[in-house]
């Protein structure tokens, strides 16, 4: 098969579409699936720069989330079939014509929506899910504020909250991708680079739940933006790794901090990602498929031009997912 490889680690001039073995075939409990598009997310620009290995046993391709058809599935599988229209969160391998993956990480593709489109969904709908509904219990009439409202996980975030009942303030860098936020739901809308998210907020009363991408960098201030017994979910690092905690600040206002990892959750048992795929098919894929949250793609390139589509991502330039097309069906 064909699939994204790296010239050793660094900038996106690395990646190259080429041979490479096939997947060994599914074993007991997998499936193989023939990739139609894959997610980039990233963790996958990290990864390309040798900063954030796979776990262990996990493809060395690139790759978190892809959608496709089933081509052949393992021993004990009988959810699915060859044939079937599917996405997949994956811990590895999706920038590729066929991966394999546990049966239980994968979710299908509701009939009206387009096959490559739904690669935009597994690692967003996860990673959201998890934090905001299982770890924050999320619910009507609350204040969410999400940093990087026009990112992938923003504009899903967005939507998720919204079929909730919550109301939704963001922050983003342009003015452009605000009002993209507003058309998706939110309303207040904080440009971080003209105003200091802690006063808007707290002229609401402060945020009951905070979704953070920004790690270090925004750690003191987001706990100020908390409202009493608010709770802050940090899912990013994006601001550096080590920062200050005023731990009076959070204890007077009897906040939570919460820290979560989707990549490196086990496949299964306890807070697993095959917990999250049946909380996501329960839940949230009916709302999928009646289109009340859709997939928010801001661009779609070739696998041959993947170099462009890392660069992309790392510009401002992006609202939403950039797909990596790896088949047309
Ligand atoms: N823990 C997990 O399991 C998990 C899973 C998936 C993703 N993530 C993390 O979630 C974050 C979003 O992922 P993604 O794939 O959606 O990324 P993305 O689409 O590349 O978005 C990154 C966003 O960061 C925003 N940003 C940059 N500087 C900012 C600042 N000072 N304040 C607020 N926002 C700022 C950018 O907004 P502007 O252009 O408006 O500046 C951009 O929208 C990343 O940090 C990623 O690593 C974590």
């Amino acid at each position: 098969m064909r699939a994204v490889t790296l010239d050793g680690f660094g900038g996106p001039e690395v990646m190259r579409w080429a041979e490479v073995p096939d997947p060994p075939p599914p074993g007991p409990g997998e499936v193989a699936i023939d990739v139609t598009a894959a997610g980039v997310n990233r963790a996958d620009l990290l990864q390309r720069q040798g900063n954030y290995p796979p776990p262990p046993g996990a493809s060395e391709l690139l790759g978190l989330e892809c959608s496709g058809v089933i081509a052949e599935v393992g021993a004990g599988v009988q959810d699915w079939r060859p044939g079937d229209r599917v996405c997949a969160l994956l811990s590895g391998g999706g920038y590729a014509e066929r991966v394999v993956a546990p049966a239980t990480q994968v979710l299908p593709i509701p009939q009206a929506l387009d096959t490559a489109a739904a690669a935009a969904l597994p690692e967003v709908a996860a990673t959201v899910w998890s934090n905001l509904v299982v770890r924050a219990g999320l619910h009507a009439g609350q204040l969410l504020l999400i940093h990087g409202g026009g990112s992938g996980i923003g504009t899903h975030a967005i939507q998720v909250a919204v079929s909730r009942g919550a109301r939704v303030a963001v922050t983003a860098g342009s003015a452009g991708k605000l009002d993209r936020c507003k058309q998706l739901g939110a309303n207040i809308l904080i440009n971080y680079r003209e105003e200091d998210f802690v006063a808007v907020l707290g002229e609401f009363g402060g945020a009951d739940v905070i979704l953070d991408n920004m790690g270090a960098a925004y750690l003191g201030r987001n706990i100020e933006a908390l409202a009493p017994d608010g709770q802050l979910c940090v899912i990013g690092m994006q601001g550096g790794v080590k920062g200050e905690l005023n731990i009076a600040t959070l204890v007077g206002k009897r906040g939570t901090v919460h820290a979560t990892n989707l990549r490196r959750r086990p496949a299964t048992g306890r807070s697993s990602k095959a917990e999250i795929i049946a909380e996501l098919r329960r839940h949230l894929w009916p709302l999928i498929a009646d289109g009340t949250i859709a997939p928010v793609v801001s661009a779609e390139l070739p696998a041959t031009e993947a170099p462009e589509a890392h660069r992309l991502l790392d510009s401002a330039e992006t609202v939403g997912k950039v797909l990596l097309r790896i088949r047309d069906n």
